[in-house]
């Protein structure tokens, strides 16, 4: 019974670690269409003492094509954060 459990568990944590592996391969870190990550982005908006998303863009050409980032660079600007592995939208 013991070594049953014991099996699972390491079954189970196989497949968390495959998990994490899988969410940090498929991390959402950058605005495709204008090819510049969030880090860049966070960077930029430091240097230049930036509060908004319409800021970066006078500064920047980010978020001006599909859209799709609009959601992660908000969040960006709110928390700090440059990866994302959940889906965001407006
Ligand atoms: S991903 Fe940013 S405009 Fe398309």
């Amino acid at each position: 019974m013991v070594i049953r459990s014991i099996s699972l568990i390491r079954v189970h944590f196989q497949k968390f670690k495959k998990i994490q592996k899988m969410e940090k391969d498929f991390a959402i870190t950058k605005c495709i269409c204008f090819d510049t990550t969030f880090e860049e982005m966070k960077k930029i908006m430091k240097e230049n003492d930036l509060k908004s998303l319409e800021e970066l863009r006078e500064v920047k050409t980010v978020a001006a094509n599909c859209k799709l980032c609009v959601p992660y660079i908000l969040k960006m600007i709110e928390t700090g954060e440059t990866k994302f592995n959940i889906i965001l939208d407006n």
